[in-house]
């Protein structure tokens, strides 16, 4: 279907929150180009605003109601269509709803209507409820997300979408619904013309990768075929072997030991693994739904050193949990001085509507003592931080270089297969994309200096 109305034809589309929707955006974006929108770079200049949401955490929800109140002017002045996609819960759309500041929500598996949708409204026709119906089954997997063509190194494709696990402080599983994985042939085929186009890098998204699982029905053998995380990494690692190879997010509870050996097994799967633990409590992680213990983590970690011991280790903890005592953020502490991460994203925890933990659990870790809490695990990663950069000073590193840095623009950027960046002096006989060796000669907390070695 091409785009009849001449009323709104020019689209701007803006991300808030996580890397999974950064890949959507690209799938909404590839949509609306091939039913004859126009992408628009600037807002000023567009007829419809769309902006991609997350509500995982109330402070991405606040961004975005800031933005609209920024943005009341443009509808006013202007005959803009403002859109929300992505995940935003009930509250939220009931709140924008009564302000009259929104003219459409598109949930997570319906962006292939959002063309009908501008249809809709541009006929001044009433969306009939029905068009909404589940669609339990929407991977996008037939959908080629839109590349910007300024950035072809890394891209990141998602491989499964929802989640099954109801951490009782979640709000994705209303939000993106039940778990499902894309068609690991179109996974393959999707990487190998990314791979191409010039793309050096992908990281394969879910909220839980490691439950990755698809059956291919073999008629002709009357067989069915399972293929899981394990299988699609050896996969992909062979069939794109020059391609590099990341992942986030995995879960503690389903980590497999042929999920280690494959990345151990193959040079292009990157030695970097997102673990996040939450909380170092094993009160708070059964009140959190997590379905593993403080010790079977630990025992993980160990497992993960041994047989890929150069492996980086990321975290997300939550500080100021439903219940969270002082003994329990000392829990927090140890586990991570016993760990020492090279890195990690910290949150203090805030209800989400919906969930188990808004409507069953008190919310009763006043908000200075979260505060308090919180800057303690920053500032404890900081030091751990420091630590592990150290452990690469003096040694050489393979880097993929992914543009000029921002700071010195004398300076390349890229990432080692741990994940960290690194900075080095250009050099005229490379460009970004390239893959070059570098000698670790100093660090921050956060980057790694070099030169070419
Ligand atoms: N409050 C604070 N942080 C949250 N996260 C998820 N839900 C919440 C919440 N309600 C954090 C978790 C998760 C990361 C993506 O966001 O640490 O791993
Ligand atoms: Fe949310 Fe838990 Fe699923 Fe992660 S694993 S998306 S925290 S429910």
């Amino acid at each position: 279907m091409k785009s009849k109305n001449n009323l709104y034809k020019y689209f701007y589309i803006e991300n808030y929150g996580c890397q999974m929707n950064v890949s959507d955006s690209e799938i909404i974006t590839s949509i609306l180009l091939n039913h004859g929108f126009f992408l628009s770079e600037k807002i000023e200049t567009t007829d419809i605003v769309l902006l991609n949401a997350c509500s995982i955490r109330e402070k991405a929800e606040l961004s975005l109601t800031r933005k609209l109140e920024q943005l009341k002017f443009l509808k006013k002045k202007n005959k803009i269509l403002f859109g929300i996609t992505g995940c935003f819960s009930k509250k939220l759309k009931e709140f924008f709803l009564k302000e009259k500041k929104v003219d459409f929500f598109v949930e997570p598996d319906f962006y292939k209507k959002i063309p009908n949708i501008i249809q809709y409204i541009s006929n001044d026709k009433i969306i009939p409820p029905s068009f909404f119906s589940k669609n339990r089954k929407e991977t996008y997997e037939d959908i080629i997300p839109f590349s910007d063509n300024k950035k072809k190194i890394t891209k990141f494709l998602s491989i499964t979408r929802g989640c099954n696990n109801m951490c009782t402080f979640c709000i994705v599983p209303f939000t993106r619904g039940r778990e499902k994985s894309s068609n690991p042939y179109s996974i393959i085929k999707e990487c190998k013309r990314l791979y191409k186009i010039g793309y050096k890098e992908i990281t394969l998204l879910g909220q839980n990768v490691d439950s990755y699982q698809y059956i291919i029905k073999n008629k002709s053998i009357k067989k069915d075929m399972m293929v899981k995380f394990s299988d699609l990494l050896s996969l992909l690692a062979t069939e794109v072997p020059f391609m590099r190879i990341r992942f986030s997010t995995s879960n503690p509870h389903d980590m497999s030991e042929s999920v280690l050996n494959v990345i151990s097994k193959y040079p292009n799967i990157c030695k970097h693994i997102h673990l996040p633990v939450q909380s170092g409590s094993n009160k708070i992680l059964k009140l959190m739904n997590r379905k593993y213990s403080r010790e079977k983590y630990i025992n993980l970690i160990e497992k993960i050193r041994n047989i890929i011991p150069e492996c980086s280790i990321s975290h997300d903890i939550m500080t100021g949990f439903c219940g969270e005592n002082e003994k329990d953020h000392q829990d927090t502490i140890s586990l991570m001085n016993e760990i020492k991460y090279n890195y990690g994203y910290m949150f203090s925890y805030s209800p989400r509507p919906g969930t188990f933990s808004y409507k069953k659990l008190k919310d009763d870790v006043p908000k200075h003592i979260k505060k308090e809490r919180l800057k303690e695990i920053i500032d404890l990663q900081r030091e751990h931080s420091l630590f592990r950069m150290k452990e690469f000073i003096g040694k050489t590193q393979e880097i993929l270089i992914e543009g000029i840095s921002k700071r010195n623009n004398k300076n390349w950027y890229g990432r080692n297969t741990q994940n960290i960046i690194v900075v080095f002096p250009k050099k005229n006989f490379l460009s970004i994309g390239d893959t070059i060796n570098v000698k670790i000669l100093n660090n921050t907390s956060a980057t790694l200096i070099g030169e070419i070695d």
